[in-house]
């Protein structure tokens, strides 16, 4: 059961500084956008809008998804918004030209990039992911403020052998 006509779930996820998010790149403008667009058209009892974590598309964004019909719409901007609530949500046409419009590299994206954060690098599979996590390795680190003879020279080392995990 859908008590609304559309429910559109706007990513609002912020990472760290630097790494790609929807936040960055405008999604809170993106969702004051679409919340006043939608009551200027007065369809506020026919389309919800929620805010979410990341839809991993996060190099894309702002993104946003649409149902019931699983839409997807990437890289949005406010200026966007009319185009899509105008088309999409009044006139019941996908604003085409935003829409994610095939769903295997879609899933292909939203999979690698949960493999990536979880994790793994670029071009592993699940198996290299394990390899590297279990190689057996050690570090070695040098603490020379605890030797008391440092100021004259490296008379003595306290030398650390660790694995690493
Ligand atoms: S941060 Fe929005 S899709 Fe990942």
């Amino acid at each position: 059961m859908e008590p609304f006509r559309y429910h559109v779930f706007v990513c609002d996820q912020q990472k760290p500084e630097g790494v790609p998010c929807c936040t960055a790149r405008g999604a809170g403008q993106v969702l004051e956008a679409l919340r006043r667009e939608v009551n200027v058209r007065g369809l506020e009892d026919e389309v919800q809008v929620t805010t979410c974590g990341s839809l991993g598309l996060c190099e894309n964004g702002p993104n946003l998804v649409v149902y019931p019909e699983g839409i997807w719409y990437s890289g949005v901007t406010p200026a966007d918004v009319p185009e899509i609530v105008r088309s999409h949500f009044q006139e019941g046409t996908l604003a085409e030209r935003l829409v994610r419009t095939d769903p295997a590299v879609l899933r292909a994206e939203i999979l690698t990039n949960r493999f990536v954060w979880s994790g793994g690098r670029a071009g592993e599979t699940p198996e290299d992911q394990d390899i590297r996590r279990y190689r057996p390795c050690v570090s070695v680190s040098l603490d020379l403020s605890q030797n008391p003879g440092y100021q004259w020279g490296l008379r003595e080392q306290a030398i650390e052998i660790a694995p690493v995990r």
